[in-house]
């Protein structure tokens, strides 16, 4: 049988434009977890990718031109992208507006962030409308169609009703929220019946899924059958399967990279600058689900009670700005640099500033040299779909003697709790508790921990991720994947 191509169809493409003057655009990658998952998965399969290059319409250079920076600017052989042109009222309202004022918030048990407005509720099904033309117009029966995240949920009901009746598959990257959250929604049944349009739909977690199986039962009359990896649900049209499929990252790639030689002389640049420290590493988009703020506060309650890790640990906190037109990431913005301001003030001595902040996007070596480098990485989302950090983190890990602090809430404490300090990043004395412990932890205890979360990420890489995935949806066998466990905090 002949391979399908794949058709990636996402909101953001791997690059993002920018317009510099008035005939200059600058290219940069876009960041994220989903953009950095599926870039390997393009590269070595090939295929199309379908989305959005960051700017309006009316900032966007014309096709021709586009096309040669694109390929001028970016690595992406063996695939080609086709961007979706949207106008600022599309952004606004589609992008920022239902997107990321009110899915976002939502889906991460954050109710109290959530905008409702029909105005945008609106401009999301004309926006997902035009990503359903845009598949029909540039795929055929040849092809896979995957769908991915919140932004293009209604994709698939688009699709259905323009009389597409091939398979499409969809894959959330972000948690999905219990039954009491999504019923707040005023668009949940529409929101529930898009989603059954699919062929498949993959969640990062078997919480997300089992959510997900507890609002088909409670908001349906659909039989739903199966257990433990994928469940199927009757619905009037066809058989949907769903499954919890976790993401991972292109481990080799990770770990060969650690071990060039400027990640090393850039990794000893860090250290020298930082001489009889460890440093504790946090890196995270400027989001409020990322539980910034709580860090800070929860670094700073580990130097007041313990005040033998003064002068011999400092926090490195990146910040990679992000969806600066909405209100709540720029209050953030001010919440994270007054608590950086506020410890420093009170705790810097000569010679040592306890917070070392960083507000811009990072290169590629810059990452690798932190993750390869640093004693603790602090992962303490309040909810996080995976986190790809954290794996990214201990595969460029190479001397295996980095401690993993990970908040139960982030999917990827599913797969690493056994070798990770688990912790509940609103409990801020039991981060502070957790932060002393990796501080304190013996050698032998880290590299036997750290040895393990290696082999347990390199074993469930993106390969066997997206092939579990495509295996479900192509040709409906189920895979090989690991059972996941619900994962519940234990005293
Ligand atoms: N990352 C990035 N730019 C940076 C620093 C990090 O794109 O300056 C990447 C990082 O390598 C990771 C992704 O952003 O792949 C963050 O993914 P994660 O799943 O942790 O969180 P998300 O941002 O998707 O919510
Ligand atoms: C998360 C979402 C992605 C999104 C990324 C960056 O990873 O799951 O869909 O692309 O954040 O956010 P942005 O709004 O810049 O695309």
């Amino acid at each position: 049988m002949k391979a399908k191509r794949l058709v990636v169809v996402s909101n953001r493409l791997p690059i993002v434009l920018n317009r510099t003057g008035a005939r200059e655009w600058k290219i940069r990658p876009g960041s994220g977890g989903l953009v950095t998952a599926m870039g390997p998965v393009l590269r070595h399969r090939g295929g199309l990718w379908i989305g959005w290059l960051g700017i309006p319409e009316n900032d966007c250079p014309s096709d021709e031109y586009l096309r040669d920076i694109i390929s001028a600017g970016t690595d992406q052989s063996g695939y080609s992208l086709r961007h979706i042109n949207l106008c600022k009222e599309e952004i606004d309202k589609y992008y920022y507006g239902f997107s990321n004022e009110t899915l976002w918030p939502l889906f991460h048990d954050l109710f109290t962030h959530c905008k409702f407005d029909q105005g945008c509720w609106d401009a999301y099904q004309r926006v997902n409308r035009k990503f359903a033309e845009e598949v029909i117009r540039h795929t055929d029966h040849d092809d896979y169609i995957w769908v991915h995240d919140y932004q293009l949920i209604l994709v698939a009901r688009e699709l259905r009703r323009l009389g597409f009746d091939r398979q499409v598959g969809f894959f959330l990257h972000i948690p999905f929220p219990p039954l009491d959250i999504f019923l707040k929604l005023p668009w949940r049944f529409q929101v529930l019946d898009a989603l059954l349009e699919y062929d498949l739909i993959g969640f990062q977690t078997a919480r997300d899924r089992k959510n997900f199986i507890g609002c088909v039962r409670a908001l349906t009359d659909y039989q739903v059958t199966g257990r433990g990896h994928v469940n199927s649900i009757h619905t009037d049209e066809r058989p949907v399967l769903v499954g919890a499929f976790p993401i991972s990252i292109d481990y080799r790639e990770f770990n060969d990279f650690a071990k060039t030689q400027e990640v090393a002389d850039e990794a000893w640049i860090i250290h020298a600058n930082l001489p009889g420290r460890q440093i504790i590493l946090g890196i995270d988009r400027l989001d409020y689900t990322k539980g910034i703020s709580h860090r800070l506060l929860a670094f700073e309650n580990a130097l007041a009670r313990y005040p033998d890790m003064r002068r011999r640990v400092t926090l490195l906190q990146v910040v990679v700005p992000s969806r600066r037109n909405v209100e709540e990431y720029e209050k953030l913005k001010q919440e994270v640099e007054r608590l950086v301001g506020e410890i420093n003030g009170k705790y810097t001595e000569v010679g040592w500033t306890p917070v070392h902040y960083i507000f811009r996007s990072i290169d590629r070596q810059e990452l690798a040299a932190y993750y390869r480098t640093c004693e603790i990485a602090l992962i303490t989302p309040l909810k996080d779909g995976m986190n790809l950090v954290a794996k990214e983190y201990c595969a460029s890990n190479i001397e295996e003697n980095g401690v993993l602090i990970l908040s139960e809430f982030a999917g990827a404490a599913a797969q690493l709790y056994p070798n990770a300090l688990i912790v509940n990043p609103y409990d801020l004395e039991g981060v502070a508790d957790a932060i002393y412990k990796a501080f304190t932890m013996p050698q032998d205890t880290r590299r036997m921990m750290m040895r393990r979360l290696r082999a347990s990420i390199q074993r469930n890489d993106i390969v066997k991720w997206v092939n579990s995935f495509l295996k479900a949806g192509i040709s409906k066998e189920l895979s090989d994947f690991p059972q996941m466990e619900l994962f519940v905090p234990k005293q």
